[in-house]
């Protein structure tokens, strides 16, 4: 059984948060086993194994931690994990757990070995925090009970459980939560291959005739990412539906994903946008984070959890202790010349 916060609606196709689009069909292109699950292969591994002994010795898992940039299937692998375990998976999310008292009654309500799943787990509060601390270490909960002098604390037993914690800020983490934590990886983006693989398999599920280069087309401007590998599958489903005789080939998805402003290598407006600024109002940087977000009209935020990890996988962003630069490979990519390559081509030597 699986129950569900409602999750926030962002509107850029290559966004890779939540939308309700992707919501509606995750629950099919959604695997439901490690076997089925492609691509973060040492983790899958790891899990097999404590998810194997876990099942044997008849107890809870050990407490997860998930990390990494969103849309790379935190969310997927929590639910694989309580199928494999063959327990109740509760989802919900730091921000919506308000009160001390929502966090009690959600581990009151928990049967034996059962997930919870807590997304954006960065975002509890110092107060729900508390509670959790016991729980996690000795599964028990203190409850306050009434006020002033006449309060007194009583402590509960909990039924064992495993606390699945997910966020895209590790570093964010408070030191005392994230040392309760007995299992934790990160989640990297994913190769073109493996995503190669995601769009096929989604196809065939979603009946979506799709050729072998059409998959890959799709892919290598997916951003490492399978959330929007899917959503990009279900865009170009409706060019090939309405321009072509509705299979997905190479061509198909290249005129797809242009018209979508989507380059070869995955970038979108806001990418360029934010390499440009680096390039042409910063010299190439070091440029702070805040100052850029505030030139380019954008959340610090978006551009380091969604612009960032990508561009820097891509070996087009440096950070250093000074702000982002951008490197050689993205003056390339963008076609400006870089500030060796003008004074080059002032010798005569090079022109871009
Ligand atoms: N759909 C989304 N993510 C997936 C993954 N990692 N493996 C298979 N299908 C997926």
């Amino acid at each position: 059984m699986i129950q569900t916060e409602d999750m926030e609606f962002a509107p850029r196709v290559i966004s890779p948060e939540n939308t309700q689009e992707d919501n509606e069909t995750d629950g099919s292109l959604r695997p439901q086993t490690l076997h089925e699950y492609i691509g973060q292969d040492k983790v899958k591994e790891n899990l097999a194994i404590y998810i194997e002994a876990a099942k044997r010795r008849s107890e809870a898992l050990d407490h997860v931690l998930l990390y990494g940039p969103p849309g790379l299937g935190k969310t997927t692998l929590s639910a694989i994990i309580a199928h494999e375990l063959g327990v109740n998976l509760r989802i919900t999310t730091g921000p919506a757990i308000e009160k001390p008292g929502d966090l009690v009654s959600l581990l009151t309500s928990l049967s034996d070995n059962d997930v919870l799943f807590i997304d954006e787990i960065h975002r509890l509060s110092r107060a729900v925090e508390e509670i959790l601390y016991p729980a996690l270490e000795d599964r028990v909960i203190d409850i306050i009970i009434g006020k002033g002098p006449s309060a007194r604390s009583i402590r509960m037993d909990l039924k064992p459980f495993t606390l699945i914690g997910a966020t895209t800020r590790a570093g964010q983490l408070s030191a005392p939560l994230r040392d309760r934590f007995g299992v934790v990886h990160r989640l990297e983006l994913y190769t073109k291959e493996q995503l190669t693989d995601i769009v096929r398999r989604s196809s065939m599920i979603l009946g979506i005739p799709c050729t072998a280069d059409g998959a890959a087309e799709i892919a290598g401007r997916a951003r490492g990412t399978p959330r929007i590998a899917n959503r990009l599958l279900k865009r170009v489903r409706d060019f090939a539906d309405v321009m072509g005789n509705g299979q997905i080939t190479q061509q198909i998805a290249s005129i797809a994903l242009s018209r979508l402003e989507i380059d070869e290598l995955g970038l979108d407006s806001l990418d360029r946008r934010m390499l440009e600024m680096i390039i042409k109002g910063y010299g190439g940087g070091p440029v702070g984070l805040e100052t850029l977000a505030s030139a380019i009209g954008e959340e610090a935020i978006t551009i380091e959890d969604i612009c960032e990890p990508f561009l820097m996988q891509l070996g087009f962003l440096g950070r250093t202790p000074r702000g982002r630069c951008a490197t050689k490979l993205a003056y390339e990519h963008l076609g400006y010349a870089t500030a060796e390559q003008n004074s080059a081509s002032d010798d005569g030597q090079l022109t871009l």
